[in-house]
């Protein structure tokens, strides 16, 4: 809630009149006066009920104020800060001034000319939301509900200066970010002033021809969906663009370059060139789509909590039937990065359609890579060769996945441009030093945050040189990210690993005829080849499938098969685990595609006993523990995991988030630093556990386990924040269903 005491919006149109409605419809109790040069505006202000009262003289309306806005255009502002500086009291250095203009930089140089400098008092910031339609007759409460409000506060601001303006924005339903000036001018050069310019110079362009009745008479949704922003208030508009010059001036030389291809593709005849655009301009708008809706995808400046999404459960259900579940996470990044560097054109086919690699597709194709697809699992990727990619417009997003950002920092090292790698909130915490100070060693240029947290920094042009790395743990990411770096580098990069990890790296490089070569645990490439690009056939995630293998194995009666299930020898730790706990578990149809092999795996109910997982296992097993643990919840006696220390630093602590998971259900264990004891509990005739309410902090392995769990339990679970499962396994709950579990998916407001 909002407590200015008298709030004075400078400039009563539609944005001023609907910050006053929104606090009006917000509860707002202090007063709302209003200035404009307009009687008739103000006037109907109040007529309105949005303003208590007002009037045309700046200097009578400022006795009592606590917060200034000025929403007045953008030409208009240093006039009226002007007439701030001469008429509040040199005393009145509580009050508060803000502004809605569409420009920074140039507003706040009239703050400069002003005031000699930007007082601490002074929060510039800017609404993005707006309408085409103008005056204070047009305001209206909504405008800025779910909207997003970016403030610029200098260095100097008093922090409580700044707190009061995020609260006024707040009342209004908006989420308020912050960012620089400069960033933020670039940012809505590209993804508004340029729009509203090419709308106005349309309209005009068509509106000059002499056939104008009969284009406007026939114009469709197209038309009218390109051209809406035309019709917005042209003051206004010049303002912005004689204010924002140069950052418009540059994003319009980008359009003009990209306008220039199409015109030639189409004059040619290019229809590779035409599809390649379209294409990658029609992902990129559902990716930015997906962004909006606010699924698990964000921008870093637009952290946030995420939308929520709870699974409830009920006990009990069936564990039958054939299924396929997506395809290999780790694969599918891999074939994205290597395809984009490949000379030649890579099909992919079983590409996982997840979040995290829908992430990496989007990245490389904001490097300048033609990809088309996915549809239905199939993705062509025009290489560039392994000096082709460009350099990214901003920071690279790679949501949640820590395999993206570690080998992306590899590949990135041996680039020619600078970039930046974010995440989300769940990558944010995960450390990166592990592959930073390895890449320094090599020569690389690369910053992270405190404690070797992302955002890393990579600097382009660093010279790399290969090194011989004796991995301090054992991870296929670590691993992954040097060799790619190691392409780049002159000479050979070695890596040596203290236990197997997943090899997909060195086996697509192969394939792609770039020789990797081992001999026990070491692994080396020379820098300075070149990929060829080759087709790509994704078996089914063993990761994904984990979860129906649990599924059957404490099911009675469950019989499920997992049909073209990866079966890569560094990945089988869960189906050597299961077995060993005593499962039925069969491998039928072997075979070989793309360079990995490749099983159905059928599953029966037996009962499963606790063992001590054997410490060989654990890598071959790393993403596979969630589910792993509710098996040993189900066996009888207990299960011990040692040498797991890794489990900690995954999207959550699997160790902890596990644990409290199982605390919940009743079931006994014991967490260890490297590990766990769980106590199975494990009996044919009744529930291993009980139900309750488990959070699985965003991670969705820790989701997709507890739902499973659900099958021997008394009572429903209910599982919180859950959308993540998307990054995976965007499937599962309807795989879920056809198995026979009784999953729901529900939105967390009503549960
Ligand atoms: C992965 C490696 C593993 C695994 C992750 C995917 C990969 O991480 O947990 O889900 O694709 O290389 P570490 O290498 O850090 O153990």
């Amino acid at each position: 809630m909002c407590h200015e005491p008298r709030l004075l919006i400078v400039g009563l149109g539609l944005i001023g009149g609907s910050l006053a409605a929104a606090l009006r419809v917000s509860g707002f109790k202090g007063q709302i006066t209003a200035c404009d040069p307009n009687a008739n505006e103000v006037a109907l202000g109040v007529e309105m009920g949005l303003i208590n009262a007002g009037g045309t003289q700046l200097s009578q309306l400022l006795d009592g104020v606590s917060m200034v806005v000025l929403a007045v255009p953008v030409l208009a502002m240093e006039r009226v800060m002007q007439e701030l500086s001469e008429g509040l009291s040199a005393a009145a250095t509580n009050v508060v001034i803000t502004d809605v203009g569409s420009t920074k930089a140039t507003i706040r140089e009239c703050a400069e000319r002003v005031f000699g400098c930007v007082p601490p008092n002074i929060v510039l910031g800017h609404p993005i939301a707006g309408s085409e339609k103008s005056g204070v007759a047009a305001a209206t409460p909504a405008l800025y509900a779910n909207h997003k409000v970016i403030l610029t506060p200098e260095p100097n601001v008093n922090a409580e200066a700044l707190a009061r303006v995020k609260v006024l924005w707040q009342a209004c339903g908006a989420e308020v970010l912050q960012m620089s000036v400069e960033r933020h001018d670039q940012v809505l050069a590209r993804t508004s002033h340029l729009p509203h310019l090419l709308a106005f110079s349309l309209v005009d362009t068509l509106a000059r021809q002499d056939e104008r009745l009969d284009i406007f008479r026939y114009a469709a949704g197209g038309f009218r969906d390109f051209t809406r922003i035309a019709g917005s208030d042209p003051v206004m508009w010049r303002d912005i663009f004689i204010a924002n010059r140069d950052a418009v001036l540059s994003s319009l030389d980008d359009f003009e370059a990209g306008l220039a291809r199409l015109r030639q593709a189409v004059e040619s005849g290019d229809s590779d060139a035409l599809i390649a655009t379209f294409d990658r301009a029609s992902h990129a708008r559902h990716y930015f789509d997906t962004l909006l809706n606010k699924t698990s995808y964000q921008a870093e400046y637009h952290m946030q909590p995420q939308g929520k999404v709870t699974y409830r459960v009920s006990p009990g259900g069936q564990a039958q039937g054939r299924l396929r579940v997506p395809g290999d996470k780790s694969m599918s990044h891999r074939s994205i990065m290597l395809g984009a560097l490949a000379e030649g054109v890579t099909e992919v086919k079983g590409f996982l359609e997840g979040e995290d690699s829908l992430a990496t597709l989007q990245a490389f194709r904001e490097m300048g890579v033609a990809i088309e697809g996915p549809h239905q699992g199939r993705v062509t990727i025009h290489g560039v060769g392994m000096h082709g990619l460009k350099a990214p417009a901003g920071p690279l997003y790679v949501g949640n996945s820590g395999t993206a950002m570690r080998l992306f920092a590899g590949l990135l090292a041996g680039q020619a441009f600078d970039s930046e790698l974010t995440g989300d909130e769940s990558l944010t915490k995960r450390p990166m030093g592990r592959v930073a100070d390895p890449l320094r060693l090599m020569g690389a240029t690369i910053e992270t945050a405190e404690g070797g947290r992302p955002p890393l920094s990579i600097k382009g042009g660093a010279p790399l040189k290969g090194i011989f790395y004796d991995m301090p743990m054992a991870s296929a990411q670590v691993k992954s990210c040097l060799l790619l770096a190691g392409l780049y580098a002159e000479g050979e990069t070695r890596v040596r690993e203290p236990a197997p990890t997943r090899d997909h790296t060195e086996r697509m490089l192969n394939g792609f005829g770039y020789v990797v070569s081992r001999e026990g645990d070491t692994c080396w490439l020379q820098g300075g080849g070149k990929l060829t690009a080759g087709p790509i056939d994704v078996p089914s995630d063993i990761s994904s499938a984990t979860f129906f293998l649990v599924a059957a194995a404490i099911t009675p009666g469950a019989d499920i098969t997992l049909e073209h299930v990866g079966i890569n020898p560094t990945r089988i730790g869960v189906i050597n685990i299961l077995t060993l706990m005593g499962a039925d578990l069969v491998l039928e149809d072997e075979r070989e595609v793309g360079g990995e092999p490749v099983a159905d795996i059928r599953i029966r109910y037996v009962p499963l006993k606790g063992i001590d997982i054997p410490v060989d296992q654990v890598p071959l097993a790393i993403d596979e523990f969630p589910a792993l643990f509710v098996a040993a919840a189900n066996a009888q006696g207990t299960t011990r995991l040692r040498g797991a220390e890794e489990l900690r630093v995954k999207e959550s602590d699997r160790i902890q988030a596990m644990a409290d998971g199982l605390a919940v259900l009743g079931v006994e264990h014991t967490v260890v630093e490297d590990g766990i004891d769980i106590v199975g509990n494990g009996n044919d005739q009744v529930a291993s556990y009980g139900g309750g309410r488990i959070d699985s902090l965003g991670d969705h392995r820790i989701a997709m386990s507890f739902a499973i769990a659900a099958l021997r339990a008394s009572d429903t679970i209910v599982i919180d924040d859950c959308a993540n499962v998307a990054t995976s396994f965007p499937d599962f709950v309807a795989l879920a269903q056809r198995i026979g579990m009784n999953v729901s998916v529900e939105s967390a407001n009503d549960v």
